[in-house]
């Protein structure tokens, strides 16, 4: 089998990698688990099973290479039963089968979900980690206790140092512990590389097409690819007990139509729980604008403003430049707001932390 290690420097030898020291230190940590978990189990009468290594929890700022790693560890890990899943969807699976389970009048309704998750798995990444709901919190202490006992390895990325998770939380008294067992049975590591390579990848790169066509479309899939590195999943936003659905994300990176998002009565809270969610939002097909799609040019400025706030990256197709998208009708004045910050948001440096001017 091949090393971490070497998995990486082919990367850099094609070039779809830069060399990052702070990310060559990590993967010795991936690669003790790979190799680890590369061990045959071997059963017997007498022989207890090997105690499983530690899992991983990596934290660090954005655009670090965290996802990008994790990503490279779990393909190296070949016929190892292992699953990579976005901490939050997982989450909501595990919520909705206790409600199952409830209902089908089991009172200790976590112990069946987790046994069904752990079935002839070795290894669970977590993409994202963050505990901002009670409910969550209330449950992960003996959620992940679970994981441990069945000899699950648990390697997760997070933006926070586990002393902050659920940080100022309700009762985060109670959560304390889910704390130190973290820091029992994972290795905490930062990575602490200066650069944010996602950034880097869309610094002088055109993040706004038009007019709507096929060369836009392969445009915009090229930088999807490029920034989502893999498969993505739905990932539904709870907001005020409603569910707001981004069609497609991963690696901090959603895309959407249009319609999608502007096309449903959606509202202010909505489009901030979603700035909030992502790093980048990649939008297709903005219509022109006008008179008679006043509710949907009015969502747009909306979710416009809530990314703009939140410094989150914009690309997008659009039927038109941003000054000539909505050019007739009510709210015209709103809208050049709107199209100098769509202006704004396609500068090289948008997004890279600095505050809005
Ligand atoms: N060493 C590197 N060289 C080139 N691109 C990289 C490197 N590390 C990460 N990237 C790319 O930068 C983007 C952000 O990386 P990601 O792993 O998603 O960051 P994080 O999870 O820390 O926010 C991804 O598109 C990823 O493929
Ligand atoms: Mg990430």
């Amino acid at each position: 089998m091949t090393s971490l290690h070497e998995i990486y420097a082919r990367g850099i030898a094609d070039g779809s990698l830069s060399h990052d020291a702070a990310q060559e230190a990590v993967l010795d940590e991936f690669e003790r688990i790979r190799s680890a978990v590369s061990q045959p189990v071997k059963r017997g009468l007498f022989r207890k099973a090997p105690e499983p290594p530690k899992g991983l929890y990596l934290w660090g700022g954005v655009g670090r290479g965290k996802s990008m790693l994790m990503d490279l560890f779990v393909d190296s890990l070949g016929d190892i039963p292992a699953r990579r899943v976005h901490f939050h969807a997982f989450m909501q699976e595990i919520h909705a089968g206790m409600h199952q389970a409830r209902k089908a009048g089991v009172e200790d309704a976590l112990s069946p979900v987790v046994a069904e998750v752990v079935k002839s798995l070795r290894v669970l990444a977590f993409d994202e980690m963050q505990i901002t709901d009670i409910t969550d919190a209330m449950i992960v202490g003996r959620l992940f206790e679970a994981l441990f006992d069945a000899g699950v390895v648990v390697v997760t990325t997070s933006n926070r140092v586990p002393d902050d998770l659920y940080k100022n939380g309700l009762n985060r008294q109670l959560f304390l512990p889910f704390i130190e067992l973290i820091k029992s049975r994972m290795v905490v590591r930062e990575l602490a590389s200066p650069r944010d390579y996602r950034q880097n990848r869309l610094e002088g790169a055109q993040v706004y097409f038009s007019p709507i066509g096929p060369d836009s479309r392969a445009a915009i899939e090229a930088v999807w690819q490029d920034l989502s590195g893999g498969p993505a999943e739905p990932l539904t936003l709870i907001v005020q007990k409603r569910e707001v659905v981004l069609p497609a994300y991963r690696n901090g990176v959603a895309r959407a139509r249009f319609y999608d998002l502007c096309g449903k009565p959606l509202g202010p809270a909505d489009y901030l729980a979603i700035a909030e969610a992502v790093r980048v939002l990649v939008l297709e097909d903005i219509p022109r604008l006008s008179r008679s799609n006043f509710n949907e040019a009015k969502r747009f400025v909306t979710l416009i403003d809530a990314l703009y706030e939140a410094r989150v990256r914009l690309v997008a197709s659009a039927a038109a430049a941003p000054e000539m998208l909505y050019v007739e009708g009510e709210g015209i004045f709103e809208f050049e707001r709107t199209a100098s910050r769509l202006r704004e948001m396609q500068a090289a440096d948008w997004g890279s932390g600095a505050a809005p001017g």
